[in-house]
């Protein structure tokens, strides 16, 4: 296996970055049950470089388990992200990501995330000088194209490599899909082709199972294998890939408790609001925020266990702390897999935390 610059990673198996899930505690998670990388979810440059407190809360990361860390980067000024690039670092990092595949308006606007596949030449000067400014390996992660017209993968690859770029990862759909369609894995293995052993690829989406996992790795040759949505509700599948078992029903129910009380911990800790609340208040109304966040992984947690959908309802009206751990208890002790049913798919693409 390619190493991604002065890092042999443990295994191929790499948790992506994601928006409102791949924050601290989860992909502490990942990491746990096998995972050799975990992003995190996209941090904005301009963020970084005002010093932006609320931003700077995306950094905090768990040194014990998170080696290498590698933080994703979202912005589209050479200057502006070099010098993120070296807070990123001031603060642990030693992985950097720049995100060129963010569909999303607020992002592209400003020329950052999918905008940077129009300008091939701008992405290899920020992957330069981000290098330049911090000595760290940079990464990037693509989509093929903007659009069907344009899917200059190949021509990004050129770019990047020629700046340095320590690993690419490849989301073989178009800015124009969005998450829509089949993820095209002839991009990847035409990718791997093309840039032979000068720098890894790393192949990307619709991987759900172990044999997905397989399948890509033997049809594109690609060096690693990232997993998004395959692991929400189910961080054990990076254990599956190592040919560990399935959770047991009393491991899913404490690893849910646990995630729980991690996240709860994560949101109410530096907690960055407004106005300066009496410390009861603060604690309350960071409960109820932890809890909110909390509910989709409930549900991506119960996805095609017997009685998801009546439990995802119940998730929907949970409050506190005391009422997340109580039905938790009750439908993960008392659940057990529903052979029969195959789950429905049911992703929010949520950028609102991350993008304010
Ligand atoms: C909830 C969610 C949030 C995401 N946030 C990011 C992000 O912050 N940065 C990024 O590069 N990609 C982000 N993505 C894209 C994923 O990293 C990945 O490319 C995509 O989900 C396809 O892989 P999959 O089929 O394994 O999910 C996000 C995807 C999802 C579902």
């Amino acid at each position: 296996m390619l190493p991604i610059g002065p890092y042999t990673l443990k295994n191929r198996f790499i948790l992506a970055p994601m928006a409102g899930v791949s924050e601290m505690p989860f992909r502490s998670i990942a990491f746990e049950l096998g995972a050799a990388l975990c992003t995190t979810e996209l941090v904005s440059a301009q963020g970084l470089f005002r010093i932006n407190t609320r931003t700077l809360r995306y950094l905090r990361f768990n040194p014990e388990v998170e080696r290498p860390y590698s933080l994703q980067i979202f912005g589209g000024e050479p200057e502006v992200m070099a010098r993120a690039a070296v807070i990123g670092k001031e603060h642990g990092a030693q992985i950097i990501d720049i995100n060129m595949g963010c569909p999303v308006k607020k992002v592209t606007r400003s020329g950052a995330g999918s905008a940077l596949m129009c300008d091939p030449s701008r992405a290899g000067d920020l992957v330069r000088m981000m290098r330049e400014a911090t000595g760290l390996p940079v990464t990037a992660k693509i989509r093929s194209g903007w659009d069907a017209n344009s899917r200059n993968f190949r021509e990004m690859a050129d770019s990047l490599g020629a700046a340095g770029v320590a690993a690419l990862a490849v989301h073989p759909r178009t800015r124009a899909q969005g998450y829509s369609g089949k993820a095209d894995w002839s991009v990847i293995a035409d990718l791997k082709k093309h840039v032979g052993d000068a720098f890894p690829v790393i192949g990307n989406g619709d991987v759900k199972t172990v044999e997905d996992a397989t399948r890509m790795h033997e049809m594109t040759g690609c060096d690693y294998v990232m997993i998004g949505r395959g692991a929400l509700g189910n961080p054990w599948l990076f254990r599956e890939l190592l040919g560990g078992p399935k959770p047991s029903r009393e491991e899913r129910a404490t690893l849910v408790l646990r995630h729980f009380r991690e996240h709860l911990h994560f949101v109410s800790h530096e907690r960055v609001t407004r106005e300066k609340l009496p410390p009861e208040e603060e604690a309350a109304r960071a409960e109820k925020a932890a809890v909110h966040n909390f509910r989709k992984h409930l549900a991506w947690y119960a996805h095609g266990l017997a009685g998801a959908s009546h439990f995802r309802n119940l998730v929907n009206r949970l409050e506190t702390k005391r009422e997340v751990e109580s039905s938790v208890e009750q439908f993960f002790l008392g659940a057990e897999r529903d052979a029969s049913g195959a789950p429905e798919e049911e992703y929010d693409v949520d950028y609102r935390t991350a993008l304010g």
